[in-house]
């Protein structure tokens, strides 16, 4: 399907320290657009939007899991679309594995129900419930060659034998591991072995796949290249999956949607950019990426936004509120360290500019990542500005003015 096309106006609207900033209003395609100087521009199709519809391949209501006085799943609702990639994100001990075991049928859930292509399946043993798992050590049979551990799980199906080679001569191709069939597990590497392990999931043509930190054994530079090839073969098939990570990088490179859990409950659900940019709790705003924590009491509430005093008053911020925030009450504000810039010392006017002095400076190529001591106040401040070519950064120990927009700031309850 053709991407929607958009027209978009761009102006320069003030050069700040070391960037320009920039403001964009779309319109809708009309004849007017190209006179007035508007530029076309694709808009990139969200695959998942906020609502998403049915059929879900997978759905959990109410889903839980207690150990004892451990209650590792905490009422998980969720709904998966057909082909949707969505990641289950979480510190380590939050339930991920739980969940992803009570889907695949390892364990029981103390309560709530599963349902995989809209039946139930509570009551279904593991291997009738047609789900593919790989997990984070392969788990491949080490006495079998790579053609035999493919091939097992058509053998059990009782696939004839014409077959179950047509079909492992096409898995070794999508995993791109043709010629290598007749290996053992140990004269593969890494990804290799891993390769073979989402090649046994998938040969079974499963109504979902669950992976389990698939790729969390891996050394970086293989593991973002795995995370390419998973993608891809992912795309390819077209598999409805659930992929469980630690690695907020990872969930937010590769997923339609992400779950965040913590302590076994749900946190979020959303979009990778919904999640980065509104993170809806301050677990969600700590947990994915960097941001800078300011906590504080309600001076002032109005016009969509509120004042907030800082460090007995020596500091205040305007933050944009949604909700009706009280006057009196002590919240949290927060703010990505990108969406803070660095102004020129004699630009002091406005909202939320603060004079503070760069305690550490360190250059990360396209980006410049400052850890700043606020003036007036005890509180060290998070900035990450992009580089521009020749622009000599600020080094430790510089006076500089850091500046916020209200719309950048996220409001959250103090507990
Ligand atoms: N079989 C089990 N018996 C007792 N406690 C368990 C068992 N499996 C998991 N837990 C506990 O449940 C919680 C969630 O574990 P897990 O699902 O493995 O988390 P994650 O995969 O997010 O790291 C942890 O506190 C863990 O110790
Ligand atoms: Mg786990």
């Amino acid at each position: 399907m053709q991407a929607p096309e958009m027209w978009m106006k761009v102006s320069r609207e003030k050069k700040k320290g070391s960037c320009c900033v920039f403001s964009c209003t779309t319109r809708a395609p009309s004849a007017a657009n190209e006179r007035e100087g508007l530029i076309p521009t694709l808009v990139k199709e969200n695959k998942m939007s906020e609502t998403i519809s049915e059929p879900f391949d997978l759905e959990l209501r109410g889903l839980s899991k207690h150990f004892g006085k451990v209650v590792a799943a905490d009422k998980v609702d969720l709904k998966v679309q057909k082909g949707e990639f969505l990641s289950i994100l979480g510190p380590s001990g939050c339930g991920k594995t739980t969940v992803l075991r009570m889907i695949a049928g390892f364990e029981e859930p103390t309560a709530g129900e599963i349902l995989i292509k809209q039946e139930r399946v509570n009551d279904i043993p593991p291997f009738q419930r047609n789900v593919g798992m790989v997990f984070q050590n392969y788990a491949l049979f080490p006495h079998l060659d790579v053609e035999e551990n493919l091939a097992f799980g058509l053998k059990i199906r009782k696939m004839s034998k014409a077959l179950i080679k047509e079909k492992v001569e096409r898995s070794l191709s999508l995993v791109r591991l043709s010629g290598k069939g007749r290996r053992r597990p140990s004269q593969l590497s890494g990804g290799e072995q891993q390769r073979i392990a989402l090649a046994r999931a998938l040969i079974i043509e499963p109504d979902l796949i669950l992976l389990d930190e698939p790729l969390s054994n891996l050394d970086a530079k293989l593991r973002a290249e795995m995370r390419v090839e998973l993608k891809k073969i992912q795309e390819l098939v077209g598999i409805t999956s659930v992929f469980v990570t630690h690695d907020q990088e990872e969930a937010l490179t590769l997923s339609d949607r992400i779950v965040v859990m913590n302590q076994g409950a749900v946190e979020q659900i959303g979009i990778p950019t919904d999640i980065y940019e509104s993170p809806e709790t301050d677990f969600v705003a700590r947990f994915i990426g960097e941001g800078n924590f300011f906590e504080g009491i309600v001076k002032k509430v109005g016009g969509g936004q509120a004042v907030v005093e800082l460090d007995n008053g020596r500091l205040t911020i305007t933050a944009a509120c949604k909700e009706s925030v009280q006057v009196g009450r002590r919240i949290k504000v927060f703010v990505r360290p990108e969406h803070i810039d660095i102004l020129p010392e004699t630009q002091m006017e406005g909202e939320n500019v603060f004079k503070a002095i760069v305690t550490f400076m360190s250059y990360q190529g396209s980006t410049c990542r400052y850890v700043c001591s606020l003036a007036d106040s005890e509180k060290d401040v998070i900035i990450c500005v992009k580089n521009d070519r020749g622009v000599v950064p600020f080094s430790s120990g510089s006076p500089i003015v850091a500046s916020c927009s209200p719309n950048s700031c996220i409001i959250y309850s103090s507990a």
